[in-house]
């Protein structure tokens, strides 16, 4: 069997970490005997500087042509002066996600055992460890509807977006999110806003209709602004978060972080016929982009999870999260996860790929 994957390295530290993944999939691909073939495409900013736009046709097409997407991350500075729809974020990965239909967006937080040091959580509270699935619903929302826009002038001027959820949209994340938790810790927690947004309440109102079919998971509903402080007081007590599109995207930037660094934090973006886009859940870096100091680890379990969810290849997922696990817990770390006095031993970012790829191959 051989498959087809299209690289979207993008901006910023993108193109650093996907060296690093891609070193990793070629030992994968060694031990396995799996032939995957990849072909590069410029997405977002390196686009608009090559072609003029962000998500060229032939980047379009590439994708379409493949079994998945290996994506970096797009933007920076150099191209924030840019009329907002012609900026990367907006012209690339935003289109890209809604025209595959990406709804479904996965974000796995696990404290790692032994690394309990690394998470700015208080020692009581990260001694006891955290095991979080942000399941993020992500072509919808207020990201995507209509009207968007500004219009009026001077200090009339206005600008609005438009939260919007049909019930068919919460219906197929939230299942999603119940049948995760079937694999998991039996609890999805809902977050919404229902105290304030209608949107918020056909969503509470569609995943209790849900939660019938699922009488082994227990399903709980938490606001969104309690929901940021209940996970710094006891994330252990959480297994899959239910979140629609802004929501989601708070919540995993906390649960990444939580976890020692935005740097750790892989994602699965699907459609329902298994097609998929993998990035890191973290952006382009600009601050620290050109050094070779990023954490690749992100990108390189962003490969990971292309290989479960998309190739079907388990096996092969699950020897590049081991290598990762062992290359945590030997302490082989990026300077970002350590503290000041302990930085003069971090790993720069093809140390960690070099480390990741060989336990790859020598098979842990
Ligand atoms: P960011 O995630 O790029 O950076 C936030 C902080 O986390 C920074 O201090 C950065 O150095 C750190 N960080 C992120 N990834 C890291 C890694 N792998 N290793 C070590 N440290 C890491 O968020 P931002 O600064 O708000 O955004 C920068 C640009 O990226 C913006 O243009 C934004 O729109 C874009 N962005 C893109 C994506 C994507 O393409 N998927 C995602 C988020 C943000
Ligand atoms: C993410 C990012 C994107 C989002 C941006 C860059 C559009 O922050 O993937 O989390 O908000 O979804
Ligand atoms: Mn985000």
């Amino acid at each position: 069997m051989s498959y087809q994957v299209a690289v979207l390295a993008g901006d910023g530290i993108g193109p650093e970490v996907m060296a690093e993944a891609r070193k990793v999939l070629k030992e994968v691909e060694a031990r396995f005997e799996l032939d995957i073939e990849y072909a590069e495409y410029d997405v977002g900013g390196i686009a608009i500087d090559n072609h003029g736009c962000p998500l060229p046709d032939s980047t379009l097409k590439g994708c379409e042509a493949s079994d998945a997407v290996l994506f970096g991350s797009v933007g920076g500075p150099k191209w924030e002066h840019l009329a907002p729809n012609d900026q990367p974020e907006r012209g690339a990965l935003l289109p890209l996600r809604g025209h595959f239909d990406l709804f479904c967006n996965l974000r796995p937080a696990k404290l790692h055992a032994g690394l309990e040091h690394m998470s700015p959580l208080r020692s009581d509270i990260s001694s006891r460890g955290f095991d979080v699935l942000c399941v993020r619903e992500l072509t919808g929302g207020i990201y995507f509807g209509k009207p968007k826009g500004r219009q009026g002038e001077g200090a009339d001027e206005e600008a609005f977006d438009t939260m919007r959820y049909s019930r068919r949209e919460i219906e197929r994340i939230a299942r999603i999110a119940f049948e995760a938790a079937q694999g998991r810790s039996k609890k999805v927690t809902s977050v919404d806003k229902a105290n304030v947004l209608a949107c918020s309440v056909l969503w509470r109102e569609v995943v209790e209709g849900v939660a019938q079919d699922f009488p082994d998971v227990e399903l709980e509903h938490i606001y969104i602004d309690n929901a940021t402080m209940q996970l710094l007081r006891r994330p252990n007590e959480f297994d899959v978060m239910l979140c629609s599109n802004l929501f989601g995207d708070i919540i995993s930037d906390e649960i990444a972080m939580l976890t020692g660094s935005m740097g750790l934090l892989s994602s699965a973006s699907l459609n329902s016929s298994g097609f998929g886009m993998y990035e890191p859940a973290g952006g382009s870096a600009p601050d620290i982009a050109g050094q070779g100091i990023a954490n690749p680890v992100a990108q390189i379990l962003s490969a990971a999870l292309l290989l479960r969810h998309s190739l079907k290849l388990e096996d092969a997922a699950s020897a590049i999260e081991r290598a990762v696990s062992k290359a945590l817990s030997a302490g082989y770390l990026t300077g970002e996860l350590l503290s000041s006095d302990e930085r003069h031993n971090a790993k720069s970012t093809s140390e960690m790929g070099d480390f990741i790829a060989n336990a790859v191959k020598e098979g842990v």
